[in-house]
């Protein structure tokens, strides 16, 4: 079953979504607005259960990361500046001084050409400069392909005519319950001994602090409410952290989400992983037998370490005139 439907319109145009199945009876569905991830559906005792936090209308995607592809920078751009060539690059700000997730004109916020060709669904968008203000024009390719072990693998492809950055992320939440409960009873799991220091802007220093010890480590897996009450007392109130992982050229475990039978492996061959818990969701945000509020979804990004762009000890995210950058992050489900 392949499906391409009229999800809405926005500003007049189009925004459509596209629906592949796999032999298992798995179901992955995208909007060409954002590139988003709209839905993951797996058979369980025979019915279809959603895996991800899901919005029934276009408008509950606009102002959202939710699902949606991430770019061309994943995290934030402190002062909306950086350093190429020796010139320094201002870039829009979209989180007071900051430029957060590609900035306020960033992939999240556009419309992409859409097609299904067998198991993929595929976006494809030229940006301009002028479009989303960072330097370049780049042509993205964003493929979702849904195989037959029940993997979803996002690549992101890129290509520029002049120097630009890109390190691209989807934002999706996950949420293992059937029913509306939220994330607290789920374990996870992230083999990473260390995260990033933040500035109070969230803004990622060079520095390096070790989980051990801490309700951030999750070298074993933990339930998340046993991390959801130590973090009551912070200003997160949950996970809002840049884990740092070691980079391979191979694809692997990035995190484990598991809820009873139902698990996600996240695999990356990607420096660093973002884990937030959804600490800030009102009822401003509406998803499909899930009400919002805190702690009911959880994102893990799979990215190369922002501190990249100031520091290249902790990896290159730059795209050069000519070249070609691919990324991939691949999500495994069990059920
Ligand atoms: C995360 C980020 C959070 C928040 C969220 C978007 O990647 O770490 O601080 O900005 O995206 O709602």
């Amino acid at each position: 079953m392949t499906a391409v439907k009229l999800f809405g319109k926005m500003n007049g145009t189009p925004i459509y979504r596209y629906t592949v199945e796999n032999k298992n009876g798995v179901q992955l569905s995208c909007l060409s607005y954002g590139a988003a991830w709209q839905s993951l559906k797996v058979p369980v005792n025979g019915h279809l259960q959603e895996l991800i936090l899901s919005s029934p209308q276009i408008d509950d995607y606009v102002g959202t990361y939710h699902g949606k592809s991430v770019g061309r920078v994943a995290g934030r751009i402190g002062q909306g500046q950086y350093m190429q060539a020796g010139q320094e690059v201002s870039l829009p700000t979209n989180e007071g001084s900051t430029t957060l997730h590609g900035g306020p004109h960033g992939f999240s916020t556009l419309n992409w050409h859409g097609e299904i060709k067998n198991n993929q669904i595929i976006f494809n968008r030229h940006i301009s400069e002028s479009e989303d203000g960072f330097p370049g024009d780049i042509d993205v390719t964003i493929i979702f392909t849904l195989d037959d072990q029940n993997n979803v693998t996002i690549t992101y492809t890129a290509s520029a005519n002049a120097e630009t950055l890109f390190n691209p992320t989807n934002h999706v939440y996950f949420n293992l319950n059937a029913s509306d409960t939220d994330i607290g009873n789920h374990h996870l799991t992230v083999p990473s001994s260390q995260r990033f220091k933040l500035t109070s802007k969230k803004i990622p220093t060079g520095e390096l602090l070790d989980v051990a010890a801490s309700y951030f480590d999750f070298r074993k897996p933990q339930l998340l409410k046993e991390m959801f009450k130590k973090a009551q007392s912070t200003p997160e109130n949950g996970l809002d952290d840049i884990y740092y992982l070691n980079a391979h050229r191979e694809q692997n475990l990035a995190a484990t989400l598991s809820q009873g039978n139902i698990k996600v492996d996240v695999f990356s061959n990607r420096n660093a992983l973002v884990v937030f818990t959804a600490n800030d969701f009102d009822e401003s945000l509406h998803f499909i037998g899930k009400q919002a509020r805190p702690h009911i979804g959880i994102a893990m990004e799979a990215q190369t370490a922002p501190r990249a762009i100031v520091d290249p000890k902790f990896g290159d995210i730059r795209l050069h005139s000519g070249q070609t950058r691919q990324e991939k992050t691949r999500y495994h489900f069990t059920f």
